[in-house]
């Protein structure tokens, strides 16, 4: 069976409207919460990837039961204290960091020794940003050299930390707010800017979690040991998956597109200031509260004229699933783009700024790399002829969907092995593209 996509031809000019599907980040925190409310928990427009998928099994193999009933998830909590854990078991994450490092907080309670699984690309990743943190609550977690699998074992003794995020990793952050949810007493955490969806959730559920946001930092307290109940969530579209059709736009030819319903959270919106920056005018509209979550509608057109940008360090937490594709803008625009300390980069599900220098190299780019940080030199005419193939990029779902859009959008004809990668975090990518007319094979 052919395991690539075929692409020769660029996008025709379009002029249409899109919903993606339900935010990643977002589904995954709300399946695994459902799992400790007491109750049903009804979720409607839950992401259907492969990591949310595995998040339903992994509950689901600590004792939970879920269906899926019309266009909703039920999920059966059982509260705080509700995993089976009595015996051994494994759990398997597939190739979710987010599914992996945020269960892990969950655990610190289990009664037996869990085992914690992952694909090749999450069995590459570094767990000690998380095992550390949650040694200090009390538990027991080995591994070897920090790889998965990882092995807890929780305590009937957990104690409240005081913790310092420093890598601005919401995973980490979340993880820590999990544990704490189980712990008793008062968990501070200072936490570096991220996103922060774990905390408007549990503030929705009127869980005591208390978050002082400052410039750089949020200094977040949790009293555990509150039991909460079951909730109705309505999932909004994911702005990274959102991200794709932006710059498919802003690279087309007279095209307009407005996507519908998509979280434009602060912490997440680091693509459209980067995008505007470089004067993409993307349009915000339509703003709704929903739980603490802004949802809108966002309009884009084709550009004119993109320009470089100095990228400020600030963004990089609330941009770090878009650089692939921020690159590839930049390699359109008018200057030198520049930007830095993008180590986080390459601790992803591939070594993505490693893959991102070779791939604008591959087509023609000059790219300057300085440790982390990175100069692109872009180019307005950029426009390609010849054959491309894309491979070897440990089937990172992100690295597929932007040599896509560039395929799309600077000519070549290109060979984009490992389709099967979108399925873990949107799985109607290609639909979409086909709606809009693209040729795809
Ligand atoms: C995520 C956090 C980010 C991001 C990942 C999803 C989350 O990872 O890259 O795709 O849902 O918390 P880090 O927290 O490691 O930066």
């Amino acid at each position: 069976m052919v395991n690539y996509i075929e692409i020769k031809k660029k996008i025709s000019k379009f002029n249409d409207e899109i919903e993606v599907s339900g935010d990643k980040s977002i589904s995954i925190r709300c399946v695994l919460l459902a799992s400790q409310a007491i109750g049903n928990s009804k979720i409607y427009n839950l992401l259907e990837s492969e990591d949310v998928l595995n998040t339903l099994k992994s509950i689901k193999r600590l004792g939970i039961n879920y269906k899926k009933v019309k266009n909703y998830y039920q999920i059966e909590g059982l509260g705080l204290d509700g995993y089976k854990t009595e015996k051994k078991k494994n759990v398997y994450a597939g190739n979710s960091g987010t599914l992996a490092r945020l269960i892990l907080g969950l655990l610190v309670n289990s009664k037996n020794k869990i085992s914690l699984f992952g694909d090749k690309s999450l069995s590459g990743r570094d767990f000690s940003r998380i095992t550390e943190p949650l040694k200090q609550f009390g538990v027991v977690i080995n591994s070897n050299n920090s790889k998965l699998p990882v092995h807890i074992k929780g305590s009937e003794f957990l104690r409240p930390i005081n913790y310092n995020e420093k890598l601005g990793s919401a995973q980490c952050k979340s993880a820590v707010i999990f544990a704490a949810l189980k712990t008793p007493g008062k968990t501070r955490i200072k936490a570096k800017k991220s996103r922060n969806h774990t905390e408007l959730l549990l503030k929705s559920f009127k869980f005591p979690i208390k978050v002082v946001s400052k410039k750089k930092y949020d200094f977040i307290e949790i009293v555990g040991r509150h039991n909460f109940q079951s909730f109705t969530y309505n999932v909004p579209g994911d702005i990274s998956s959102s991200s794709f059709f932006l710059v498919l736009t802003l690279l087309s030819n007279k095209s307009k597109l407005t996507i519908k319903n998509v979280n434009v959270n602060k912490s997440r919106i680091g693509i459209i200031k980067i995008l505007n920056k470089m004067n993409g005018k993307i349009i915000v509209k339509n703003k709704k509260k929903y739980k603490g979550e802004i949802i809108s509608d966002i309009v884009v057109k084709s550009a004119k004229s993109l320009k470089s940008i100095n990228c400020p360090e600030s963004l990089n937490s609330s941009a770090i699933d878009e650089f692939l594709i921020i690159f590839l803008a930049a390699a359109k625009a008018k200057g030198i783009s520049t930007f830095r300390n993008l180590e986080e980069l390459n601790k992803k599900e591939s070594p993505r700024l490693d893959i991102s220098i070779n791939f604008l190299q591959k087509i023609g780019v000059k790219v300057k790399r300085n440790k982390n940080d990175v100069k692109i030199y872009g180019n307005p005419n950029l426009e390609l002829k010849g054959n491309f193939n894309v491979k070897k990029f440990k089937k990172d779902h992100r690295v597929f969907m932007m040599s896509c859009i560039a395929a799309l959008t600077l000519g070549g004809k290109w060979k984009i092995y490992d389709k099967e990668s979108i399925n873990s975090s949107f799985p109607e990518f290609i639909k979409l593209l086909r709606k809009l007319g693209a040729k795809l094979n």
